[in-house]
């Protein structure tokens, strides 16, 4: 009897939290169509415009940390050319349409979405060029936390960073390198990346753009 007892009172449990879970994903589709996020990071979060970042398939954690870094301030970058704007004011100003369930919600839809596919680089990098990009990685030390290819990032709090925009990546290790982006963990790798110039970092960029995450 009272196995069988558990067994409802587990079964419940389990009941009640799957479709809890599946509503956050709903609402959070919710939150990605109707607060312009689509109109930059695109369809799934997976075809942004411009150099913006990919979100499909990152981790929760990562993203929830990054929502609430642009929310506040927190998190600032160089000034986009093309605007005379950080590259994340855009985002910034919109933020503030968000309610904190919002964000959870958001975070948890994006993390179920297929990665992005690799963008298409033109003119595409050579064979060695990805090598270079490849070995460089190794070298320095980027696998402890991003994992092997950057697919496999050894905390929910750390970001993959592979298939994103090449010139996001750039943008991002520069920032952190030269402490524009201190938010978040961005410390973790102050001394990594100061121990890459620009051509690394390019050359790092271009590697991890090309990695197929659907490909696992
Ligand atoms: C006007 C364009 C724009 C809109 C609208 C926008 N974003 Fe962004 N978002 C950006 C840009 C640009 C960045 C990268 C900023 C940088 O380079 O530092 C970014 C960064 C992010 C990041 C951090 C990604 C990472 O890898 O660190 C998350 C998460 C994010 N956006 C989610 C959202 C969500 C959710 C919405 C809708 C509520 C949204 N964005 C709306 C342009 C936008
Ligand atoms: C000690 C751990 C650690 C090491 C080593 C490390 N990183 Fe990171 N990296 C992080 C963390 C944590 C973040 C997220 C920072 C934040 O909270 O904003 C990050 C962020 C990034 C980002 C920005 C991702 C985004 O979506 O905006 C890139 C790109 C990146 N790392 C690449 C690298 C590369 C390349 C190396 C090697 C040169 C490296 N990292 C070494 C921990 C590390």
């Amino acid at each position: 009897m009272r196995s069988v007892l558990t067994a409802l009172i587990l079964g419940s449990a389990f009941l009640s939290a799957a479709p809890a879970f599946s509503d956050a994903v709903k609402d959070g589709h919710r939150v990605f169509m109707t607060k312009s996020c689509m109109a930059c990071h695109g369809r799934n979060g997976a075809k942004p415009i411009a150099t913006y970042p990919a979100l499909a398939g990152q981790n929760a954690k990562y993203l929830l940390t990054q929502l609430k870094a642009i929310k506040s301030g927190d998190r600032t970058g160089t000034v986009d050319p093309e605007t005379g704007h950080t590259y994340v004011q855009g985002m910034a100003d919109i933020m503030h349409l968000l309610s904190d369930d919002d964000m959870k919600n958001v975070v948890a839809y994006l993390a179920e979405q297929d990665p992005a596919k690799p963008e298409i680089l033109d003119p595409a990098p050579t064979e060695d060029e990805l090598a270079a990009g490849a070995k460089l990685y190794k070298k320095l030390g980027c696998r402890s936390c991003h994992g092997k290819e950057g697919s496999k990032p050894s905390n929910k709090a750390y970001p993959f960073v592979a298939g994103l925009d090449r010139d996001y990546l750039v943008r991002a290790m520069t920032e952190i390198r030269d402490k524009v982006r201190t938010s978040g963990k961005s410390k973790m790798m102050f001394g990594t990346i100061k121990r890459a110039d620009d051509d690394q970092i390019a050359a790092i960029a271009t590697w991890l753009s090309q990695i197929d995450r659907n490909a696992e």
